[in-house]
């Protein structure tokens, strides 16, 4: 007989036998920028999660640095009357999010800033490319992602991360940085990502949903998953960096499959607005301990073989831990 339960006998030697371990410096932890000043407002279908002004946001992420987070994505969100049918106000030079980049860059030298990249938040029809007819058009919405990204990376962005599901957008991308000298940038591909139901809570907050239709002739089928190494495999090849899955919970073999098909390349995985309120309904209606769901559908994450994660949770993740693990010790080995 072997004695597996002597690697279970108590809580000091199951945590000397830990394969995955969620650290602070696995988040990516997601803002919504607003317009204006001294503006925090709690956003109501994401709990906990605010739309901020520039100003308030500094002092939300001087809190957050103070954890040992060190990674944040930056989504902009702006009034309806500034949009349009093109999205104009995602890429005109001096726009909310490359406004925030410039202010939380000169703070926070050291913090990793993330850009989101989709014209679903400027967009009038709440799609994320052009509309041609009913149909949204892939070759005439590229060059306009790669307009935005180029604003984000003149402001200071280290990663500009396209989630448009564009295809060519990462190529179009990369071949306007490199032209204008922004080598330097790198490019986080929402490779894989799926038309999901779990993005309700964030079209709320982002005030994107599509005024008509749906994602599907974009997003991913939820029925596929070749197609995710396949979008994986031409992101890195159109010059991706980091890549992404999306969303998470749902969605763990993707992640393995992801994982094991490109092991050498950086995967990140989005814990999305639907999953996050998922367990916060659960709990609030006390089915379930939030913070034991919590660590364990991210340690899941990771598990499956996340490097790194997008979550909502971040910040209590981070706060709740901190006083019994050390944050800056090194992981144990992860299965992948
Ligand atoms: C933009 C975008 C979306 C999310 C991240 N970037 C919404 C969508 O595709 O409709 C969703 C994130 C979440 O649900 O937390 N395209």
């Amino acid at each position: 007989m072997k004695r597996f339960r002597n690697l279970r006998k108590d809580q000091a030697t199951r945590d000397q036998h830990t394969e995955v371990q969620v650290r602070a410096s696995d988040f990516i932890y997601p803002y919504f920028v607003v317009a204006g000043q001294q503006k925090k407002q709690p956003i109501a279908s994401l709990y906990g999660i605010h739309h901020f002004s520039i100003d308030t946001l500094l002092k939300d992420i001087a809190e957050v640095t103070a954890l040992g987070i060190n990674k944040i994505l930056l989504f902009g969100v702006v009034d309806q009357t500034l949009k349009d049918e093109q999205g104009t106000s995602a890429y005109l030079s001096d726009n909310l999010v490359s406004s925030a980049v410039k202010a939380v860059k000169q703070e926070f030298p050291e913090l990793l800033i993330f850009t989101d990249v989709c014209l679903c938040g400027y967009t009038s029809h709440g799609h994320c490319g052009l509309i041609n007819g009913n149909e949204i058009d892939n070759d005439t919405t590229i060059p306009l992602l790669a307009q935005m990204a180029l604003t984000h990376a003149q402001a200071g962005a280290d990663f500009v991360a396209p989630s448009a599901m564009m295809d060519g957008q990462v190529e179009a991308i990369r071949k306007l940085l490199d032209s204008k000298g922004f080598h330097k940038t790198k490019i986080l591909a929402y490779s894989a990502k799926y038309a999901s139901n779990f993005y309700g809570p964030f079209r709320d907050a982002a005030q994107s949903s599509p005024s008509f239709g749906d994602r599907k002739s974009y997003q991913m089928d939820y029925r596929t998953i070749d197609q995710s190494t396949d979008e994986i495999g031409a992101d890195l090849e159109e010059g991706a960096d980091w890549v992404m899955v999306k969303p998470a919970h749902a969605y763990l073999d993707v992640i393995q499959r992801a994982k094991s098909t490109f092991p050498q390349t950086p995967l990140v995985a989005y814990q999305v607005s639907g999953e996050y309120m998922m367990i916060k309904a659960a709990a609030a209606a006390g089915y379930l301990d939030e913070h034991n769901a919590m660590l364990e559908i991210l340690t899941a994450i990771k598990r499956a073989g996340a490097d790194y994660v997008i979550s909502y949770y971040a910040k209590t993740f981070v706060s709740k831990i901190t006083d019994r693990v050390d944050l800056t010790q090194t992981n144990c080995s992860q299965i992948h």
